[in-house]
């Protein structure tokens, strides 16, 4: 088994590898918590044993609506804000050619995405391509009240039932919602859409491996079954390894805690591949809504590299004293590209001549870590062995796993998201809506 590593000594310059060992009780009671439930928020842990406990029929039958809706379209607009859609789009991004959207011939329907945002031009272009395309629609709101996808959906909805009539419409359209409430699962009901259920005890950040991301993620034509065995087998590595170099979430959730002790406040993941920007993303939303109360956790952010290495360089390398990267290392390509030979040498990269890019990549992130150590910023690596369905799996079991370890560890609450909601009452009552 290809399994993800975490590698701490270039952080050990500013945590004692003695000190990043004593956070081991620490981690071992926050993950007791975890496994047995007996902490704040413990009414949302149904994701720890997800990908052990997924239903088969659940999954069967998201084939089959995945296999009939894909017949029928080649784009899917998927609905959702922050936890209901940064999970597929993490994933179908990470998989995906960075040039899908330019390909003519496409196997399975491309992902669009909608009602995380407001912006105006977005949705008048958005309907601009819907006018042109053959398509189907995924809406997805744990709470089913969400103004942002639900103010989507209404648009999104409208144009569909004129382009293909209502009763066709509501054949291209599956709802993912609660099982029992919520304005979604309401209109899900009466217009007698394909549904499927956001368990009770799933958060929105956690729940990309139900049918939130699942659905999505199949559509756009990838192995659900591989991801699921990532995650699984992430899972047992967390739950039954019990020292910190056996248990990556534990040796992350570890060193990250004691950082923050000794005065870190900003946590980069550094990704060197831009099609992990969204996983970027996602990790931000987890992290930062399960870890950001009480006035206290890491801020997480983002740098890919090279890319920002050319405008957040300067910053990290001589800016404010203030963060640890966490750097993510693929360590093999898909596909090998290499730089080729060229007698006349003018550009003087002769030196490069068939190096592929990932030797040249993985030079820049060598040096990145030596410059950035150097420079007072401690670094964490991540590394696994390359990008695939499996790969990811792992990935977000361990991020989901470290996450609950460390926000305990912290001493917060990791499962809710009270200061969500401030933004909203302020919107509800400039927009009007009864009762704000
Ligand atoms: O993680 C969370 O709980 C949030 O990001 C939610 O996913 C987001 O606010 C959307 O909520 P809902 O799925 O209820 O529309």
């Amino acid at each position: 088994m290809d399994t993800l590593k975490v590698n701490v000594k270039h952080a050990l310059g500013y945590v004692a590898q003695a000190e990043v060992a004593t956070m081991l009780p620490e981690v071992l009671v926050a993950r007791e918590h975890l496994l047995k439930g007996d902490a704040a928020g413990n009414d949302f842990l149904g994701w720890v044993d997800l990908p052990a406990e997924i239903d088969p029929k659940m999954i069967a039958r998201l084939k089959d609506d995945v296999a009939r809706l894909s017949q029928k379209c080649n784009l899917l607009v998927v609905i959702g804000i922050g936890g209901s859609y940064l999970g597929a789009r993490m994933v179908i991004e990470a998989l995906q050619s960075e040039f899908a959207s330019i390909t003519p011939q496409r196997e399975h329907p491309y992902v669009v995405y909608a009602g995380h945002t407001l912006g105006e031009d977005y949705y008048h272009q958005l309907l601009e391509l819907l006018d042109r395309e053959d398509y189907s629609v995924c809406v997805i709101s744990k709470s089913g009240t969400t103004t942002e996808p639900a103010v989507a959906f209404r648009i999104v909805k409208s144009h569909l039932e004129k382009k293909y009539g209502k009763q066709e419409a509501s054949q291209r359209i599956i709802a993912i919602t609660d099982a029992r409430r919520g304005a979604l699962h309401d209109i899900a009901q009466q217009e007698g859409y394909p549904a499927y259920v956001i368990p009770d005890n799933v958060g929105g950040r956690f729940s990309v491996l139900t049918p939130v991301g699942l659905l999505p993620i199949a559509m756009a034509g990838y192995d659900i079954d591989r991801l699921l065995q990532g995650a699984h087998d992430m899972r047992t590595i967390c739950r039954e390894n019990n020292t910190l170099e056996d248990n990556p979430a534990l040796m992350y959730a570890a060193v990250r805690n004691a950082l923050y002790r000794h005065g870190i406040k900003v946590e980069m993941l550094v990704s060197c591949q831009p099609n992990l920007r969204y996983l970027a993303e996602w990790w931000k939303q987890l992290y930062g809504e399960s870890e950001g109360k009480e006035h206290k956790g890491l801020l997480p952010h983002s740098l890919s590299i090279t890319t920002d290495l050319h405008s957040m360089g300067q910053y990290v390398q001589d800016g404010e004293r203030l963060m640890m990267e966490t750097m993510l290392r693929v360590c093999n390509p898909n596909a090998r590209v290499a730089v080729p030979t060229d007698e006349q040498n003018l550009d003087g990269i002769n030196y490069l001549t068939c190096k592929t890019l990932t030797e040249i990549n993985d030079c820049a992130a060598e040096g990145t870590i030596q410059a950035h150590v150097d420079g007072g910023v401690p670094v964490v690596e991540l590394s696994v062995s390359k990008i695939d369905e499996y790969t990811i799996g792992q990935l977000i079991y361990f991020f989901e796993f470290a996450c609950g370890v460390s926000g305990y560890t912290l001493g917060v609450n990791p499962f809710d998201q009270p200061g969500v909601e401030a933004y909203k009452r302020n919107m509800f009552h400039l927009l009007g809506k009864p009762g704000f």
